[in-house]
């Protein structure tokens, strides 16, 4: 296993899309998950290693879904729990909502994730979310939660148009296969005068778990349905020891991204929309 983790580091990085340091980075962090990791991933990577990049690109797309589950359960075997006290905090003081304003209301998080992201939400008349891996996340404890779970990609949700009040995408936008379809679906399931909550990294190249990359004016393909109401730009300050970082941890220390520095880094976008109506 560890020669193989080694030759698809090897291989990974050498692909020009890895070129930046920070991706390098991200690519070197996630072969020591899969080196600590999966034996079932090891073997399909193994076989692409050999080829040329572009097949190597290929096959680890296509283990987008392995790839993340390996990192949630590297995630609970380093931290013995996924705790979810953090969101409650960004739901509320973050984006300026109290928590009474969510009592009655109905509320989708879109890549909700094996936490428990509504857990805190004990008001809320509905709490569902949609994560294409929401069947996986069982064997992480999901069941245990109050919150409902469906499973399911942002590209085509199953619900009715204006079924819910809040809608939110907390580091899951960038996550998606298709963003377009993606919009589309969140502008659609939200109702007249209900708010959609964005966090997101902001980077310039792909990776396996987040295929889709896009700049700070992603704000701007939710208009003309939603309006912005608020957003704010931040610097990612702390990281995991593997080199991931740390979305909500940098977003509580809320350094202003320093657009005058060129240098090139991630960023965190998070943008409060409101849908007209
Ligand atoms: C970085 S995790 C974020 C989880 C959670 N929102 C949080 O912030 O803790 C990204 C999530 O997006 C999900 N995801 C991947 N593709 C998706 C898609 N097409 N539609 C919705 N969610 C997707 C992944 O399964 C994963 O659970």
């Amino acid at each position: 296993m560890f020669t193989v983790g080694l030759n698809i580091e090897k291989a990974a990085l050498s692909s020009p899309m890895q070129h930046h340091p920070l991706q390098r980075q991200k690519v070197r962090a996630m072969m020591n998950l899969w080196m600590g990791k999966s034996t079932a991933i090891g073997p399909r990577i193994a076989v692409s290693a050999g080829r040329k990049t572009g097949t190597l690109m290929t096959h680890m797309r296509s283990s987008k879904a392995e790839s993340e589950l390996a990192f949630w359960h590297n995630r609970l075997k380093q931290q013995g729990a996924l705790t979810n006290d953090h969101y409650e905090r960004v739901y509320t003081t973050h984006f300026g909502l109290e928590k009474a304003f969510y009592r009655g209301k109905k509320i989708l998080d879109i890549g909700c994730g094996p936490r428990g992201s509504l857990e805190w939400a004990v008001e809320a008349d509905v709490r569902v979310g949609i994560d294409p891996l929401a069947e996986a996340y069982r064997q992480l404890g999901t069941s245990r939660h109050a919150m409902q779970y469906v499973a399911g990609g942002a590209e085509g949700l199953p619900f009715p148009d204006s079924s819910f009040d809040v809608v939110c995408s907390l580091n899951s936008l960038d996550h998606v296969d298709n963003l377009d379809k993606t919009i589309i679906e969140i502008c659609r399931v939200l109702a007249p005068r209900g708010y959609f909550l964005l966090l997101t990294e902001i980077h310039r190249h792909p990776t396996v778990l987040e295929p889709i990359a896009f700049s700070w004016d992603i704000v701007a393909r939710f208009q003309p349905e939603l309006a912005i109401i608020e957003q704010g730009q931040v610097e990612y300050t702390v990281f995991s020891p593997e080199g991931f970082g740390d979305i909500y941890q940098s977003l509580r220390q809320g350094t202003p991204y320093d657009h005058s520095n060129v240098r090139e880094r991630n960023g965190i976008l998070s943008a409060k929309f409101r849908k007209g109506g």
